[in-house]
């Protein structure tokens, strides 16, 4: 029996926090034991909202790859490579192009809500519209079965499906239809409180070294009700200690809540505590980071080989997908 496979995307936006970590890239790392995967860089789709100004992709595809690299994705096992280097993904995206209501795109959910939350672009481009098919075709055309993303996916992942059925059932069956693998995770507040969130400047990344975690750390919000060091705490009303939660042992949390509510300790030492343990595990994959970011050329080359094999793998899917759309003479 074959490995079941893996697709997954991110899109190059910049250097990944903790929150992208646990919500997803530490679930990747886990499926390699398991799963054939590959691993995407999805640059054409940043094109589709960043298409006025498209400086910052390059760059970004870089620092994406070192976070994965970081977290444990390992090339030798995984395919990891940039969509752009796989002509096959566009090719398909035209032809499920032809096969894709558009209303099924025009009530998608995620499209309109991205369309208000970005109000200073223009997204009536064509390509914005298309986004669920070009993720679409990313998908199929590794004719993946699992693709593991989070909640707020489920919408494109549900369009895959659809267009799925509709070519299989047009042309005969060469896809799999792939199900969604949900990533659940406790929610992981940022420095002030709300979701961890690039655009929030709330974030610890694991680019950042020990020193700038523990700054950053020293100014996030706990519970206002701690004005003075003497007042007693709350720990449920404090985002320190939702990653307490996440990150320290029962032990420690145990602790720290007694001595949070009795004012034993000020937020001070408790947030040092915090990232002893956040640091423990974190820490490695900073250093993992560092590593491969002090080989030049290494990202490069890791691209140019999973391109490689990317392009082998889609070819034999577009060489059933052409002969299924009877466009071989
Ligand atoms: N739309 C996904 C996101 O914004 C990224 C993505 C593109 C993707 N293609 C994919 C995710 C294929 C999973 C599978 O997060
Ligand atoms: Fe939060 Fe810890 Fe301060 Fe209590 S002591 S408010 S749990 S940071």
């Amino acid at each position: 029996m074959p490995q079941p496979r893996v697709l997954s995307g991110m899109r190059p936006t910049g250097q990944l926090h903790l929150g992208n970590y646990l919500g997803a890239l530490k679930n990747w790392v886990r499926l390699q034991e398991s799963h054939r995967c590959f691993f995407c860089v999805v640059d054409w789709h940043a094109l589709t909202t960043d298409y006025q100004d498209p400086s910052a992709i390059v760059g970004n595809i870089h620092e994406v790859v070192l976070d994965w690299l970081a977290a444990g994705i390992d090339p030798q096992r995984s395919t990891v490579f940039v969509q752009s280097d796989v002509p096959a993904h566009a090719e398909l995206f035209l032809l499920l192009g032809m096969i894709t209501p558009t209303p099924w795109l025009q009530r998608n959910p995620t499209f309109k809500e991205i369309q208000e939350n970005l109000s200073d672009r223009d997204l009536n481009n064509f390509g914005f519209l298309g986004y669920p098919v070009l993720q679409a075709a990313d998908i199929l055309v590794y004719r993946a079965d699992t693709v593991p993303v989070g909640v707020d996916q489920l919408p494109h992942l549900e369009l895959a499906r659809e267009i799925a059925r509709r070519f299989n059932h047009f042309y005969g069956e060469v896809f799999p239809e792939p199900a969604s693998l949900l990533t659940e995770s406790a929610k992981l507040p940022g420095l002030d409180g709300r979701k961890m969130s690039k655009s929030y400047d709330n974030a610890i990344y694991l680019a950042d070294d020990e020193e700038t975690v523990r700054k950053k750390m020293a100014r996030a919000v706990t519970d206002t009700r701690r004005q003075r060091r003497t007042d007693p705490g709350e720990p449920d009303d404090c985002p320190v200690f939702d990653l307490h939660r996440i990150f320290s042992t029962e032990e420690t949390q145990a602790e720290m809540a007694t001595a949070c509510r009795t004012a034993a300790i000020g937020c001070f030492d408790c947030k040092a505590r915090l990232c002893d343990h956040l640091w423990a595990e974190i820490g490695p994959i900073h250093a993992r980071r560092q590593r491969f970011a002090g080989q030049p050329g290494r990202v490069a080359e890791i691209l140019a080989s999973g391109a490689e094999i990317a392009r082998q793998e889609a070819a034999v899917t577009m060489a059933r997908v052409r002969e299924a759309m009877q466009l071989v003479r």
